[in-house]
């Protein structure tokens, strides 16, 4: 049984040397920032180079989309925990070598063990096929995914990566399916937040 605790983890972590590739450009290694509490843990891909350079995961164009899902549903980012599934930079932001996944993997396990969230939320393929084991987020988006990790069961919702819809010029119609994945993500919270308060009774 897991008995570090979440700065442990982070300490732990600073000085990963595990990915040689990632370690000849890295500028630091992106832990994860939120409410270290939260019901809610979203995962994202990798850190860009904004996050690289201020070691805070979503600071830049994705985290602005990012924020206004959250907003949407009238979550802040001090409401829930951002990290990624990988926790350095990969050059020219090329994706995540599968190498570089498994390496990150005990990490992202001991950290979900550590915080036990309800809900984790997996922004695009890489966090969705690393927590799921499935490929293909048009198919998976929105939809809500039974996992038990360690008897502790909590609920997985996949959601578009925030950076499609800023290839996608901000297409509309996307972001609409955005914000109904993200009412998903609401409906699962509430729900949670129901079971919860009917279980102190
Ligand atoms: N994209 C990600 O997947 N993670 C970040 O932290 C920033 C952009």
């Amino acid at each position: 049984m897991e008995t570090k605790s979440l700065s442990e983890l982070r300490e732990e972590y600073k000085s990963c040397t595990r990915c040689s590739e990632l370690l000849k450009s890295r500028i630091q290694v992106v832990f994860g920032e939120g409410n270290p509490n939260a019901e809610v843990l979203l995962i994202g891909e990798a850190p860009g180079l904004n996050e690289a350079k201020n070691g805070i995961p979503f600071c830049g164009a994705s985290g602005k989309v990012l924020q206004e899902l959250l907003a949407s549903i009238g979550l802040t980012r001090d409401d829930v925990f951002i990290t990624n599934t990988i926790l350095c930079r990969p050059e020219n932001n090329r994706n995540p070598a599968k190498e570089e996944v498994e390496n990150c993997r005990n990490r992202l396990d001991t950290l979900i063990q550590i915080m036990k969230p309800k809900v984790i939320v997996t922004i695009g393929n890489f966090a969705t096929e690393r927590i799921l084991g499935k490929k293909g987020i048009t198919t998976l988006r929105g939809k809500v995914f039974p996992l038990l990790i360690n008897s502790q069961e909590m609920k997985v919702v996949p959601v578009i990566h925030p950076a499609n819809l800023l290839y996608n010029g901000r297409n509309p119609e996307l972001l609409q399916q955005m914000k109904q994945d993200f009412q998903v993500i609401a409906s699962v919270v509430q729900e949670e937040k129901k079971q919860k308060s009917l279980g102190e009774f």
